[in-house]
């Protein structure tokens, strides 16, 4: 069985998730003591570690301290569930091929914070979710799956952002499990699923009359 380690710095709705989808996460790591997704995972038994980022004085430190409470775990896969922490070239490198995030856009659009006001601003008529392996580059590492919703007339940020939150929960576990069950591969900047399941079209926004 594959060994996940996910890290959080929030109320850890997505971690909930995985949790749900019986993904076997056998630690959570917080740069936040506060953060709501460390009682979600005490309530689920799994381990948990809080590595607080000011109390180091460099990021070169944190990193380091953080994966030390990491790799005490031989995790096989590292997750990025609402980590709010930038990670240097050393900590991206040492998880190379091993590390995803999920990103609330569909990237590359809207990189970065403050996803659903760009896009609610940018007058795009999709929107979405991304899961994706982490490389040096903020939010540009190869993307494993997406999921698209359409943005409506009436819309304004807490709307936007709960459909698209809806769509990571169930993104984020299925990417995981095709991890988990050895189904992805990467390969140079694409990332392969086997079998390949591809719906013609997700999503036509607006919908036609
Ligand atoms: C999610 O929208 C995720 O995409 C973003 O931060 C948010 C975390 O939410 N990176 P939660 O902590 O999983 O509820």
């Amino acid at each position: 069985m594959k060994r996940v380690v996910v890290l959080i710095s929030g109320r850890g709705s997505n971690l909930g998730a995985l949790l749900e989808a019986a993904i076997p996460v056998i630690a959570v790591v917080s740069n936040v003591p506060e953060a709501g997704g460390l009682d979600i995972a005490r309530r689920h038994g799994v381990d948990t570690g809080v590595v607080d980022h000011r109390t180091f004085p460099d990021r070169a430190a944190f990193d380091d301290a953080l994966a030390a409470a990491i790799d005490r775990h031989r995790p096989d896969l590292l997750v990025l569930a609402g980590f709010m922490r930038i990670l240097g070239n050393a900590f991206v490198a040492h998880y190379a091929g091993r590390m995803i995030n999920i990103h609330p856009s569909l990237l590359p659009a809207f990189t970065g914070l403050n996803t659903h006001r760009r896009a609610l601003d940018a007058g795009v008529r999709i929107h979405g979710c991304t899961v994706h392996f982490v490389t040096a580059e903020l939010d540009h590492g190869p993307i494993i799956a997406q999921a698209a919703v359409p943005v409506l007339p009436d819309d304004d940020e807490p709307t936007l952002a709960a459909r698209v939150l809806e769509q990571e929960h169930q993104l984020l576990p299925t990417a995981v499990r095709w991890f988990v069950d050895s189904r992805m591969h990467l390969d140079g900047r694409h990332v392969r699923i086997d079998p390949q399941a591809s719906p013609a079209c997700a999503l036509l926004a607006p919908t036609p009359a």
